[in-house]
């Protein structure tokens, strides 16, 4: 079983939101998920262009990491996305990661995996930042199963008590369960019923214009 994060922040993995990740991987890793880490720092993806390439051919014509990393998605089990709260949202670095998965989300390409997202913040106004990474995984096609979070602004060490260190490890342990035991969870099959009714719709809107999606959606009999 493989779990691939995404932990974007400047601060890489010497920050707070690693710190958190950490205690979620060892849970993760105790129950023997197989994890790989890649840090989004810096400029390493492109800001999207919105060209559309990607609904018309399936892949980005920017030249950077992000189709290596989109790679790494497909085949992943499971998900975590790691950030810190920057301003009420995730990092600068992660939205413009997410914006470059726009294809991804129309054909729910990620269907069948499992999520959680990590979180630390000076102050707190974390779980708005939880609803949006849960709403781009369900979109996708990822069940979000948990969320783990941490206010560490005022600590300089990078200090996490006791309880958040148990809290992570049992996050990451949620995550391998449901990969194993392919939970399922009304509320996200609700939503990605809707959404799927709604891709349907612009898929026959926009079949010339897409043919990559189009077809995607042919092939996967949703049409
Ligand atoms: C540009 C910037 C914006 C931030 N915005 C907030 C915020 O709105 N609310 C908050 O509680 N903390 C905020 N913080 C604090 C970070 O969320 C916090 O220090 C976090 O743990 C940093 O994680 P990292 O070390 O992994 O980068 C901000 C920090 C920076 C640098």
């Amino acid at each position: 079983m493989k779990i691939l994060t995404i932990l974007a922040t400047p601060s890489g993995d010497r920050g707070n939101t690693a710190i958190l990740l950490q205690e979620v991987l060892k849970g993760a890793k105790s129950l023997k998920a197989e994890c790989e880490t890649v840090v989004l720092k810096g400029n390493s993806i492109k800001p999207c262009t919105g060209c559309n390439q990607c609904h018309k051919r399936g892949y980005c014509k920017l030249k950077d990491d992000f189709e290596a990393i989109k790679e790494k998605l497909l085949e992943a089990d499971g998900i975590i996305i790691a950030t810190p709260n920057y301003i009420f949202h995730v990092s600068g670095q992660l939205k413009v990661f997410l914006d470059r998965c726009a294809s991804l989300l129309h054909c729910i390409a990620l269907e069948g995996k499992y999520g959680m997202s990590v979180i630390t913040s000076g102050g707190g106004d974390e779980f708005p930042i939880v609803q949006y990474i849960n709403n781009f995984f369900v979109r996708a096609g990822v069940t979000p199963v948990d969320a783990i979070w941490a206010e560490m602004g005022t600590t300089k060490d990078g200090h996490l008590d006791e309880k958040n260190k148990e809290l992570a490890f049992l996050a990451g342990n949620n995550l391998v369960e449901a990969i194993k035991n392919k939970k399922r969870i009304a509320m996200v099959e609700k939503i990605k019923e809707s959404h799927l009714k709604r891709m349907v719709d612009l898929m026959n809107y926009y079949k010339d214009e897409w043919p990559y999606e189009y077809n995607y959606f042919r092939e996967h009999n949703r049409l």
